[in-house]
């Protein structure tokens, strides 16, 4: 089966129920091509990676406002980012975070590298938030996969096999299915359906843009994946 019907239902979906999230650009302005701003992407999902949607927004805002731009990022002292992460917890992140704006500014004229490949160079990205920054900032076709995009796959294409061994499956389907067009929304929106209806229990099918497609649906399996190996 093609993917197209798939991608094209996903971004209508998106269209109409993206969460309005803090580092997001708004419908009017995506509708017209505009991207977000590398460093605000950069920033929410280092902050993403240490909690929720939510307690990140009020992080966020306060960074933002201090630190607008990354060459200010790496000009502020390191223990005022740190007393700015500190709630977040597991400071290393932090660090890291200081430390790649200082590479950011210093090495790359304030601009963040547009690849996968220069990202992960960078302190503190690794494959994750690469392919998350090339997405979305970028609109580079990168595979962007967490755990809400990898409960989506098993879904989608019915992968019974428990985790962690079915990652790599998950991950393939994850590649096969993003879009040359609106890779960056592709992914929000994968992660949107995630948080929103292809939950953990009790998905919200009924809702789902991805409904007709979906093998676990069509097998009544799909608050069942994806399966985890017994203990
Ligand atoms: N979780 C991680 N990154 C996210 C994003 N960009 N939007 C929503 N949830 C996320």
């Amino acid at each position: 089966a093609t993917a197209a019907p798939a991608q094209a239902a996903l971004l209508a979906w998106y269209d109409r129920h993206a969460r309005a999230l803090p580092w997001r650009i708004g419908p009017a302005d995506r509708a017209r091509g505009v991207m977000p701003d590398p460093y605000r992407v950069w920033l929410s999902e280092v902050m993403l990676q240490q909690t929720t949607v939510a307690a990140a927004g009020r992080y966020f805002h306060a960074f933002t406002r201090a630190w607008p731009r990354v060459e200010a990022l790496a000009a502020a002292p390191r223990e005022a980012v740190l007393e700015a992460w500190a709630g977040l917890g597991y400071y290393a992140r932090a660090r890291n975070l200081h430390a790649c704006a200082g590479v950011v500014a210093a090495e790359h004229g304030g601009r963040f590298p547009e690849t996968e490949d220069g990202l992960r160079a960078l302190p503190g990205i690794g494959a994750y938030t690469a392919a998350a920054i090339a997405a979305i900032a970028f609109d580079r076709p990168a595979a962007v996969v967490d755990g809400n995009i990898e409960r989506v796959m098993a879904r989608l294409f019915a992968e019974t096999e428990p985790l962690p061994g079915v990652k790599p499956r998950l991950r393939a389907h994850a590649a096969a299915l993003t879009p040359a067009q609106r890779p960056g929304d592709h992914a929000q929106a994968l992660m949107d359906l995630g948080a929103t209806i292809c939950t953990p229990r009790r998905p919200a099918c009924a809702l789902c843009p991805l409904r007709p497609g979906c093998a676990a649906h069509a097998a009544g399996i799909a608050g069942e994946l994806p399966a985890r190996a017994p203990k």
